[in-house]
């Protein structure tokens, strides 16, 4: 099937983001249509859906329930105002929200994106400490090779290089604890690795430099994903977490791709029993069919903003789509859906058939890493010499001629398909990627 209305005929206007745009111009690939676990292309076939579009699809494409919603909510209130005026949608969401968050985690503030709730949560912390008289705790912790989004606090704290080097000196004050990519120690590692555990221990080295007083926060993925997929070492997670509140430090958990059910609870702070004071959630909020970002704030935080005269404004922050009517409604219909499915302890549930379909592609040519947790899934190559992300960027187009869409980072594929995924699903995508590592040069 070929349906020219569907196909532009100029590719140039539109610069396109993370993408190889002349390579892509040259040999595009177009999405036309999607349905659960399938997306369909411009030229009609069929393409099974590894990565729940990016991250984000996690109860799959077009699911009635948060179409209809959507479709009802842009016919009765468009648009409302964010700022001094409301509307229910936004609380009942917000309310739904905190039911399936951590305990202690009663307060959300939306944002539009993964990057803007990154941005969103860093100032909170500086705010809530200025608040609270500690003006001087001013300085923010990252990690190597995180992504926390593309603004320009999220790249500061964020610690991939490619993302950074261009845009100079960044936000100032900022550290770095070590990645905790221990390929030597941990490679072929079913879910948390036995080993970089005491690399958090790093952070004590930091605050030491800087005395606590000075420091504010701390932002981590509790699983790294755009960076190739790094699962926490063994207690790395729960260290990190003693460390902070022995010297007041806030802790925020960046779960724009973990939240929603990725690693089989709602969220992984949850998963690995370890409490942040914040979690940055997006993607899979609204299913990703419409923009829609939140952070999740203890009760401790809010309440601490929630001083001085009642008719003054209690943080200077916001945006003009907070808690958008539309969004909130394709919330709403998302959490339901969830529910209904269970999809948010599903990946419990696939978790070792995943984890053995992946690692029996350990001899498959040019593997040199697999690593997995919940219905995440990477598989790391040897890249070329002198040539980094080639193999697996040729992989990806070989994968999308053979009907799978996985993601690449460096030389890692990553995986993370839709929560409703199949055994049938899983065993399809395997059998692909052994036959394209095989023939990849
Ligand atoms: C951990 C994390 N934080 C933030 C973001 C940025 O989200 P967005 O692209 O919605 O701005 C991403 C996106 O992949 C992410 O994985």
């Amino acid at each position: 099937m070929s349906d020219a209305t569907n196909v532009p005929n100029d590719l140039n206007a539109f610069w396109m983001p993370f993408t190889a745009n002349r390579q892509f111009k040259k040999q595009p690939r177009m999405f036309v249509g999607a349905k659960d676990m399938h997306y369909t292309t411009s030229d009609g076939r069929e393409v099974l859906d590894g990565t729940a579009g990016l991250w984000c699809c996690n109860a799959g494409h077009c699911r009635p329930k948060i179409t209809e919603a959507i479709q009802q909510q842009a016919g009765e209130l468009d648009y409302a105002p964010a700022f001094q005026m409301g509307h229910p949608k936004a609380f009942q969401l917000a309310n739904r929200l905190v039911d399936v968050a951590p305990d202690g985690m009663d307060h959300v503030f939306f944002t539009n994106s993964g990057s803007e709730s990154v941005e969103t949560a860093l100032k909170i912390a500086l705010a809530y400490h200025k608040v609270k008289g500690e003006g001087s705790r001013t300085r923010l912790v990252g990690r190597e090779r995180g992504y926390h989004g593309v603004n320009f606090g999220g790249i500061s704290v964020g610690g991939i290089v490619a993302n950074r080097k261009m845009f100079g000196t960044l936000l100032t004050g900022v550290d770095h604890l070590p990645h905790t990519h221990l390929p030597d120690q941990n490679a072929f590692t079913r879910g948390e690795p036995e080993h970089g555990g005491d690399l958090a221990d790093e952070l004590e080295r930091i605050v030491a430099l800087h005395d606590a007083s000075t420091v504010a926060a701390v932002i981590v993925e509790p699983v790294a994903g755009s960076t190739g997929v790094l699962i926490p070492p063994k207690g790395y997670l729960k260290r990190l977490r003693d460390i902070c509140t022995k010297h007041g430090i806030l802790l925020i958990f960046d779960e724009v791709i973990t939240g929603f059910g990725r690693l089989g609870s709602p969220f992984a702070a949850q998963h690995f029993d370890v409490m942040p004071d914040m979690i940055t959630t997006a993607k899979g909020l609204t299913n990703g069919v419409i923009p829609m970002g939140a952070v999740f704030v203890s009760n401790e935080i809010h309440d601490a903003f929630m001083n001085g005269p009642e008719h003054l404004i209690e943080f200077f922050h916001g945006y003009t789509y907070s808690g958008n009517p539309i969004a909130s409604a394709a919330g709403l219909a998302t959490l339901e859906t969830y529910a209904e499915e269970g999809l948010l302890t599903r990946a419990a549930e696939m978790d070792s058939y995943w984890a053995d379909a992946l690692h029996s592609l350990k001899d498959a040519k040019h593997v040199i890493d697999i690593r997995n947790i919940g219905l995440i899934g990477a598989i790391e190559l040897e890249g070329i010499a002198g040539e980094p992300t080639k193999r697996a960027f040729s992989c990806f187009l070989d994968a999308y001629e053979r009907g799978l869409l996985i993601r690449t980072t460096g030389d890692t594929i990553a995986l993370s398909p839709p929560l409703i995924i199949e055994k049938s699903h899983i065993d399809q995508l395997v059998d692909t990627l052994r036959t394209v590592l095989n023939e990849a040069a």
